[in-house]
């Protein structure tokens, strides 16, 4: 698995707290759909430290008790056995105190393999995660990230691995899910126009690219072999909308099969908190710091992984020093595909 986020993620990641809070109007609209039983299991995948969570699952425990107030609620988080698990143990447990005392646990496993029992969650939800492929679809050889490469086949070779693994993920959510239950994936995506999270359509740089100009320099400059060059792949998949409906209307599918069907969909724009804040305060050094940060946190592994700790941390002072330099060319903006899904009888 090409992916482990750095530590400290949610202090890291104030874009990904606003893409959850974009969302929490359906996850309460999911909640308030589940009939009344005695107890309900609630899942948070691929969730890291759980810290940008907290809020949104304070408001769904909260309208799920004020809803079915006899309820036991049951809260997973689960993410990579990787993960700081410790910390979203932590994080989940700042839940326990509400009403009705809820129980939780942590999953450490992937979402490529089943987390619970089958026909048991209520409500499953999972934000800017399922976006990691299971496996590399072979080789990326002239860019970091294959949306923003020229490579055709290499697009053709990520699309279908990603379609593969978003179907098979469905199909595991399929048999967790109880019939009735509701699931809400919110996944950075790619728009009509082209734009995913880093590249804004041209407002400012590519992040992507900008990434690649550094590793690409590195290896230039003999830091790293090319080989490295060539490994150092971001191995992840932003789709589109339709892509992300395929299996839902493919009445065939594994998930569409088992009564996983669409109940709704959009894309949601979520702009840079980083860049915000600098428009406001002018304060280039942190802002080039933070935005830094932020973009190491999720593509740092690809990197290390491939040269070590200590020329991956080279790519991110180069990466802190150019936002430095031109900060009012940078901005992180997320584009997220929120899909609402029922499983029925
Ligand atoms: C960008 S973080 C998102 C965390 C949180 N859901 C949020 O929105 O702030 C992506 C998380 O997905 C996790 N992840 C990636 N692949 C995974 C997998 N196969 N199974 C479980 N978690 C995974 C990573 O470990 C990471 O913690």
């Amino acid at each position: 698995m090409a992916i482990a986020m750095t530590t400290g993620y949610s202090a890291q990641t104030e874009g990904a707290l606003l893409c959850i809070e974009a969302a929490s109007d359906w996850a309460l609209t999911c909640v308030d759909q589940l009939t009344a039983q005695t107890s309900h299991v609630l899942i948070d995948y691929g969730a890291a430290d759980g810290g940008t969570a907290v809020g949104l699952w304070h408001q769904v425990l909260d309208r799920l008790h004020a809803n079915q107030p006899d309820a036991h609620l049951t809260l997973i988080g689960n993410d990579l056995p990787s993960n700081d698990n410790v910390a979203l143990a932590e994080n989940l447990a700042l839940q326990i105190p509400r009403e009705p005392k809820p129980t939780v646990l942590v999953s450490a496993r992937s979402f490529y393999e089943p987390s619970v029992a089958p026909n048991t969650v209520s409500f499953g939800f999972s934000a800017t995660a399922m976006h990691w492929l299971s496996e590399s679809p072979g080789p990326l050889d002239t860019h970091t990230h294959v949306l923003a490469s020229a490579d055709a086949d290499a697009l053709q070779r990520f699309t279908a691995q990603a379609l593969k693994d978003w179907t098979y993920i469905l199909e595991l959510r399929s048999k967790e899910l109880q019939v009735g239950g509701r699931l809400l994936t919110v996944n950075l995506s790619r728009d009509g126009e082209g734009r995913y999270l880093g590249h804004n359509g041209g407002e400012t740089r590519n992040v992507h690219d900008q990434l690649h100009q550094i590793w690409r320099g590195m290896a230039d400059e003999g830091l790293i072999s090319e080989e490295q060059y060539r490994k150092g792949t971001v191995l992840n998949f932003y789709k589109s909308p339709e892509e992300f409906m395929a299996p839902l209307k493919d009445t065939a599918s594994a998930p569409y099969r088992n009564g996983l069907r669409l109940v709704d969909e959009r894309t949601v724009y979520v702009k840079c908190p980083y860049r915000r804040r600098w428009n406001e305060d002018g304060d280039t050094a942190s802002f080039a710091a933070g935005l830094m940060a932020t973009i190491r946190s999720w593509s740092r592994h690809s990197f290390a992984s491939v040269a070590g700790d200590a020329l991956a941390d080279q790519v991110y002072a180069r990466l802190e020093q150019r936002i430095a330099d031109a900060p009012s060319e940078w901005s992180l903006d997320y584009v997220e595909h929120h899909q609402m899904m029922e499983k029925v009888a």
